[in-house]
């Protein structure tokens, strides 16, 4: 499994504790930045990576800014890009096992280190459950094939 990471400045200090945590787990991850806390545009990153998801380039995402939200938003623009805000581990098992999420957005402004790391593991650790839930995610597949081109 390979992942991309990315954040703005207000994921930066979040992002940095979780590369620690994929290279404890031997997760291979390729980081889109940012590398300081200097004032960025979130959409420019959240872009990056959603791009790589959406073609298959790498298996799943972590995206991470002040709230997770400007992020999920903006990555959940591009084609077969499934983004998530999650805030704690039953949001992120939920996500993974109901939504299928393949991104994840944190919010390094809500949630401490530890957390965190539990959000991500949990979203790591889960498994997509198919069967009703594989209808409602074609459901959403067919809608985002009418409205985006
Ligand atoms: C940046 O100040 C902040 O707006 C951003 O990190 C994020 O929370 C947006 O959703």
């Amino acid at each position: 499994m390979k992942l991309a990471i990315a954040s703005d400045h207000g994921g930066f200090h979040l992002k940095n504790s979780i590369l620690r945590l994929l290279a404890s787990r031997k997760i291979e991850y390729v980081d889109l930045g940012v590398t300081s806390e200097d004032s960025v545009d979130y959409p420019d990153y959240a872009a990056q990576l959603a791009q790589k998801v959406g073609k298959g380039e790498v298996d799943g995402g972590i995206l991470v800014c002040g709230t997770g939200i400007g992020m999920a938003i903006t990555a959940n623009k591009f084609k077969g890009v499934r983004a998530a805000v999650v805030t704690d581990p039953f949001t992120a098992q939920m996500s993974k096992e109901h939504n299928d999420a393949n991104v994840i957005a944190l919010g390094g402004r809500v949630l401490d280190e530890a957390k965190a790391g539990a959000t991500v593991q949990a979203w790591l650790d889960a498994k997509f459950e198919g069967g009703r839930h594989e209808r409602r995610l074609e459901k959403i597949a067919e809608i985002e094939n009418k409205n985006f081109k």
